[in-house]
């Protein structure tokens, strides 16, 4: 296995670009089973999670070509319906394939993701709105099985604003009989991104983006070419490595509309964030003052980006109230952030970060992949050596980080262990 470290105190000096968003990627690449042909994929990052997705795509039938970096998927030969436990054990989001074979196969087989680090991750609202959809689903043996003559539109209200329970349901509907109505909606740039793969394919989908997407169901959809959106918890993560380590950074490829709470509550912490088109330039500041934040769906401030924001306010010069809104258990970076100096405490849904102004290299372990990015972040900033394990949650989410910073001076490598 390997294991980071990293020599911290550099500022970090350079450009980086962003590579494409994983959490786009992963439900449009499950949106390629809707129809026959070939679709081309661009800027699809290279992540385990999206090996994994492929993995699972393959063992259904799906073909896949790269030719310099683009990304052709092709599911004429579709031949099975079940995603097995081996495989959705390692990622929940494999469950984004339910939709789209229920849409085409009429049936579905699918390993029930069972729970993560950071929390139990039900699929309930899933299987409510498939059920309203016509479909009869039944648990068995760990396995959620599905099945549906022909799926028809239902109007359908998320008591909670589920970002893949939106996907999944988006998918499911493209094709049903008549018009179905997501309301409370997830409305995540990803959403947008995938509904707009599939209105390429030929769907008709209005209100991505908004609390309530409608579907109108048509016969026939057709492969299409797509370019996947930059990732903007990547971009934000580089911004904040820029204030921790009290460097210039420019991040190249940014969108930046989707960045607005996190550079909202970065530049309250006192750094300075300058657009050029779909440039970041990125400067920090000396003193980095104390700033509260509560994970909110978006537009409001990411549960992704918390674990990286907490690892910033560890080296502020106040207290800081981090409130995780989203999730029951993410805080799996705090014990290991105070191993390195941190003082911070936990009450509930709640993290009091007071901050030091300064970390301490240790040796750490990553739980998760966005508590792995906190510790590679925490370990910029720290004195002396930090090595972090179980780098491989950080290898599901982001393509080569740890080069990346390398790039941009850091004194950060990888060795087996
Ligand atoms: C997506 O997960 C992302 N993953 C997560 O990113 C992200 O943290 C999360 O959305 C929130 O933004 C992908 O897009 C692949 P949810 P998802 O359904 O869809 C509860 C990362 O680091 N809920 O929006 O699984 C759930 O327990 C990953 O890249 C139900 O109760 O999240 C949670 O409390 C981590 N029943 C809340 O809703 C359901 O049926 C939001 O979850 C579904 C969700």
């Amino acid at each position: 296995m390997d294991k980071i470290i990293i020599e911290g105190g550099t500022p970090l000096a350079g450009a980086v670009t962003v590579s494409g968003a994983k959490n786009a990627a992963l439900p449009i690449l499950c949106s390629c089973l809707l129809t026959g042909g070939s679709h081309t994929l661009h800027n699809i990052p290279a992540l385990r999670d999206i090996r994994t997705i492929q993995e699972i795509l393959a063992n259904l039938g799906v073909a896949f070509e790269v030719h310099e970096g683009v990304l052709t998927v092709n599911s004429d030969n579709l031949h099975g319906d079940t995603a097995p436990y081996q495989l959705v054990k390692t990622m929940r989001a494999s469950v984004l394939v339910l939709g789209p074979l229920l849409s085409r196969l009429g049936k579905a087989r699918i390993s029930l993701p069972g729970g993560c680090a950071i929390g139990a991750r039900p699929i309930d609202l899933h299987l409510k709105g498939l059920s309203a959809m016509g479909a009869r689903i039944s648990l068995e043996h760990g396995y959620v099985v599905a099945s549906a003559d022909k799926l028809r539109g239902a109007d359908i209200f998320f008591d909670i604003p589920t970002v893949t329970g939106t996907e999944n349901l988006m998918m499911a509907a493209v094709t049903a009989e008549g018009r179905t109505n997501l309301r409370n909606a997830a409305k995540e740039p990803e959403v947008v991104d995938l509904a707009a793969m599939l209105n390429g394919m030929g769907a008709h989908i209005e209100g991505a983006g908004t609390d309530t997407v409608t579907i109108t169901g048509v016969k026939d959809l057709h492969p299409v070419t797509h370019t996947i959106i930059a990732d903007r918890i990547e971009a934000g993560t580089f911004l904040t490595a820029a204030a921790i380590t009290k460097g210039n950074v420019r991040i190249q490829g940014c969108r930046v509309d989707d960045l607005e709470a996190i550079i909202e509550k970065l530049l309250d912490t006192g750094m300075e964030i300058r657009r050029e088109g779909a440039d970041l330039v990125a400067q920090g500041n000396d003193s980095i003052k104390s700033v509260d934040i509560k994970t909110m769906p978006f537009p409001g401030f990411p549960t992704d980006m918390q674990a990286q924001f907490m690892a910033l306010m560890c080296i502020a010069d106040g207290w800081s109230m981090i409130r995780e809104t989203i999730f029951e258990n993410r805080f799996m970076h705090v014990s290991e952030l105070q191993r390195m100096g941190a003082d911070i405490e936990i009450n509930g849904g709640q993290a009091l970060v007071r901050g030091k102004g300064k970390l301490s290299g240790a040796p750490v372990m990553a739980t998760d992949l966005r508590a792995s990015a906190c510790l590679v972040l925490a370990g910029l900033a720290a004195e002396g050596r930090t090595e972090i394990t179980r780098v491989y949650h950080l290898d599901r989410g982001y393509q080569d980080l740890d080069g990346k910073l390398a790039s941009l001076g850091s004194k950060i490598w990888r060795e087996q262990y």
